[in-house]
């Protein structure tokens, strides 16, 4: 006879087998910011504390990336990123990530405009902002992609 105990294990260790693998999948990010970028380099360890690989590359003329993800005007960030044909700009949480590359919507990339204190790698104290995760296509228009 099963129990309600016994069907919880089963359920909490299909997940943890489910996650294993998917982190083994997960593509390298390669993140574009200036070397003084302190907020930058706490996204990038949010990111590998969620099982990406990444590669950072320190630039002097950050907005040649923004160009580069055909980034609309007024979504700009601190950071750049590409991942498997996507653009990622700003301090985008990592599971958001995790489900546009699971999901493959048809857009150009997600963005976090500005810096909302509380998003990842702009922790401070306990401040936390609302603030939404924009997916955009290439000829520019947008969507809310998450709320948080
Ligand atoms: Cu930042
Ligand atoms: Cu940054």
């Amino acid at each position: 006879m099963t129990t309600v105990k016994q069907l919880m294990l089963g359920s909490v260790l299909t997940f943890t087998s489910l996650s294993a693998l998917a982190t083994e999948n997960l593509p390298t990010i390669m993140v574009y910011k200036s070397p003084t970028c302190g907020c930058c380099t706490e996204w990038v360890k949010h990111l590998e504390d969620y099982g990406f690989k990444t590669m950072s590359h320190n630039v002097q003329d950050v907005n040649k990336y923004k160009q580069k993800a055909n980034l609309p005007h007024g979504m700009g960030s601190c950071h750049t990123a590409f991942v498997d044909g996507y653009a990622i700009e700003g301090h985008v949480p990592a599971e958001d990530i995790k489900h546009m590359l699971t999901a493959r919507p048809n857009i150009r990339g997600i963005a976090v405009p500005g810096m909302p204190m509380g998003s990842p790698g702009m922790e401070y104290g306990n401040r936390k902002d609302a603030y939404n995760v924009i997916s955009y296509t290439k000829d520019g228009s947008t969507e809310v992609f998450s709320s948080h």
